[in-house]
């Protein structure tokens, strides 16, 4: 099969390379997947690639977070999957025996394994992989939104469900709400009954916001965040922040529009990790920040259940051939894309 291998960790302009390599064959309990989708994620590709942070990755390593095709084979004993079966697979599974799994907290298993950085990934004509990574696809999403919802929806519900433990009725404010992880955390909260702002930069992301289904949106580069959140919510402020930039001018001012008992919860840094904490307000305000990641199963079964009703909105920039990946690397570089770039290696 063609799949793009690196050998050694370093830029991916000197390690990546298109290969001829053996397909893999499916051993017991793994299920061979025909990749049909699988999204390029720049930031995240690139860090895998260069061998940071530092996760034990195996060498040869195939990337790829989220492939998602027809079932090609089956190895022994699997059971539940036939042949030509619609299939997503979720990134990261969970090892089932550590404390966190054992407690209930799946999103939290640091000893599962994660398809790209552990195993070969999606960026291949075939992938193979765990059954139990495995979930059947419903007929309504294409490939292409299937895996871009898996990318983002599971984190969403682990942030807002698991660790803010969002209620119906509550207010959200979600901060860089034009992004990938903003803009389906904007949906996850109405799906789960929330009031939801959306908070973003630029009018064109305050706009995406809405269009993903936010009641209000906030421009905090042009508006006092605060002032605003407060004039929305009768002067109360919002229940839960859904943060994930860690920006130090935007992260006070999120926290500082907390409700009484809100929490602000996040699954990201990269607008630089390092933000100021009024520690009188977290505590005189009974507030709660919550960090989290990855997602549980039951994240994951919520996500293909409202993907399967259509009620998941995606935005695909454009589908792409498996040669195209480091062209795509580059366009989202560039800065310029509004959507998610997807590899199908089936095109041309
Ligand atoms: N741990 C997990 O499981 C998990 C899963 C997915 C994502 N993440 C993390 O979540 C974060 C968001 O990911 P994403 O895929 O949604 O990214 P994205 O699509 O690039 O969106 C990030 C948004 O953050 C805003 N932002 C504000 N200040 C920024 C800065 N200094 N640099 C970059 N963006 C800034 C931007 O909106 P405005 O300009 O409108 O403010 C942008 O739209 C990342 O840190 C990512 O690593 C974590
Ligand atoms: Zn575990």
């Amino acid at each position: 099969m063609k799949a793009w291998v690196f050998r050694a960790y370093g830029p991916a302009e000197q390690v990546l390379r298109l290969e001829d390599v053996p397909t893999p064959e499916p051993g017991p309990g793994e299920v061979l997947v025909e990749v049909r989708a699988v999204t390029v994620n720049r930031a995240r590709d690139l860090t895998i690639i260069a061998g940071r942070p530092n996760v034990p990755h195996l060498l040869p390593m195939v990337p790829g977070v989220d492939p998602a095709g027809r079932v090609a084979a089956l190895g022994e004993g699997v059971e539940g999957f036939a042949v030509d079966d619609r299939v997503t697979v979720c990134s990261r599974s969970h090892c089932g025996q550590c404390r966190d799994c054992l407690d209930g907290r799946e999103g939290d298993c640091r000893e599962g394994t994660l398809i790209g950085i552990h195993r070969w990934g999606g960026y291949a004509e075939y992938c193979c992989v765990p059954v139990e990574s495995c979930e059947r696809l419903a007929p309504g999403p294409s490939f292409a939104e299937a895996a871009v919802v898996m990318r983002h929806f599971p984190t969403a519900f682990q942030l807002l469900d698991d660790k803010a433990g969002l209620r119906a009725g509550e207010w959200v404010l979600v901060m860089g709400a034009g992004g990938g992880l903003g803009s389906t955390g904007v949906q996850a909260a109405k799906l789960m009954g929330a009031t939801v702002i959306a908070g973003a930069g630029a009018e064109d992301r305050v706009r995406l916001g809405i269009e993903m289904g936010a009641d209000f949106g906030i421009n905090y580069r042009t508006h006092d965040l605060v002032e605003e959140v407060m004039r929305l919510t009768d002067g109360r402020g919002v229940d839960v922040v859904f943060e994930n930039i860690s920006d130090p001018t935007t992260w006070p001012r999120a926290f500082a529009s907390l409700a009484y008992a809100g929490r602000l919860v996040t699954a990201g840094a990269h607008g630089g990790g390092k933000v100021e904490l009024d520690a009188s307000r977290l505590y005189l305000r009974r507030h709660k920040v919550i960090g989290g990641a990855g997602a549980s199963r039951r994240n994951v079964e919520t996500t293909l259940k409202f993907a399967g009703e259509g009620k998941l909105k995606t935005v695909i920039e454009e589908t792409l051939s498996l040669a195209a990946l480091t062209a795509a690397f580059d366009r989202l570089g560039g800065g310029d894309v509004v959507g998610k770039l997807v590899i199908d290696p089936t095109l041309g």
